[in-house]
């Protein structure tokens, strides 16, 4: 690994400054033919990434899977714990310590907050948070700038963060990149789910809460999170604002034509599936550019 990287693990998008993210914006255009299987590269040829998932995920290990092959280099992965010796009791730590004598790279997910930092201090080898708890997933971040840029625009666009902000990790992220872009961002949640107040204070960008209606005919993104079913701590609570929203081509009628409306997914029945089909509609888009994200993140971090 040579020593000049602009990032020697990825944990927290704070740790990027707005020319890195824009660095790995460009980085991500040059590798969309080889993420759509057009064009052939083997520049991780040798390298070996591991995946610890110690929660469920689909596109955030598949996609970082479909990086490392379609560069050239391989996968191992743990993703059921109850089949590795974290079911006997092996710490994270150790867990980490072991398996970076095995790979070039590790990807972790796990359900504390902290854990992907910790995880890098006990790792000889670079990790990439993938989901620590309601914390941070940088690389979503990443993805989902790259899709505003790609389909909408970046700098100054009103963007609505819609639904869970408390738990959402997506938005954590998220919220604190788009301070970079001069964006103006309404919030839009039930109370008991608002942004903590400790991310507001943080925040330097041009914010306020809102109603969708009230700003529906004036937003360039509409970003809709799932209501975090697994971080609540009272499930009589979760009940409360369960489907307390829901977007259907209705709520869209006063939208911009340049709307666009994306999600991390996995969606419960936030977006109605007659979304799908209008113009609006970015989701799967912003899915696929997992790939070529995540294969900028692995050459910067691997060669
Ligand atoms: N957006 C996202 O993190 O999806 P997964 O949970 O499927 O990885």
């Amino acid at each position: 690994m040579s020593s000049d990287k602009r990032f020697k693990h990825l944990i927290s998008i704070d740790e990027l400054s707005k020319d890195d993210i824009l660095y790995i914006l460009k980085r991500a255009e040059e590798f969309e033919d080889i993420a759509k299987g057009k064009k052939v590269s083997k520049i991780l040829d040798g390298k070996i990434l591991a995946n610890l998932f110690f929660e469920p995920s689909t596109r955030t290990r598949m996609s970082f899977e479909t990086a490392m092959k379609r560069l050239g280099g391989d996968v191992i992965n743990m993703t059921d714990t109850e089949i590795s010796s974290v079911a006997k009791g092996e710490t994270l730590a150790d867990t980490v310590k072991v398996v970076s004598n095995y790979v070039d790279v590790i990807v972790l997910r796990h359900p504390l907050e902290g854990a992907a930092k910790f995880a890098s201090e006990n790792s000889s080898v670079p990790v990439i948070n993938a989901g620590d708890g309601a914390g941070q997933h940088p690389t979503q971040t990443l993805l989902d700038l790259y899709t505003i840029q790609k389909e909408s625009r970046l700098d100054g666009a009103k963007i609505a963060l819609m639904g869970d902000l408390k738990y959402s990790r997506t938005v954590h992220s998220l919220i604190k990149a788009l301070t970079l872009f001069k964006t103006k961002i309404f919030l839009v949640s039930p109370e008991i789910l608002r942004l903590p107040e400790e991310f507001i204070e943080e925040l330097e960008g041009d914010f306020e809460s809102a109603e969708l209606e009230d700003v529906i005919d004036q937003i360039d993104v509409l970003y809709v999170t799932r209501i975090q079913k697994e971080r609540f701590p009272d499930e009589e609570e979760y009940r409360k604002v369960a489907g307390s929203y829901i977007i259907t081509p209705q709520t869209l009628e006063n939208a911009k034509d340049t709307l666009i409306i994306m999600h991390p997914l996995p969606r419960v029945n936030e977006i109605d599936t007659s979304v799908d089909a209008t113009r609006f509609a970015r989701y799967f888009e912003q899915s696929f550019y997992g790939v070529p994200i995540r294969m900028a993140i692995l050459s910067e971090l691997l060669l």
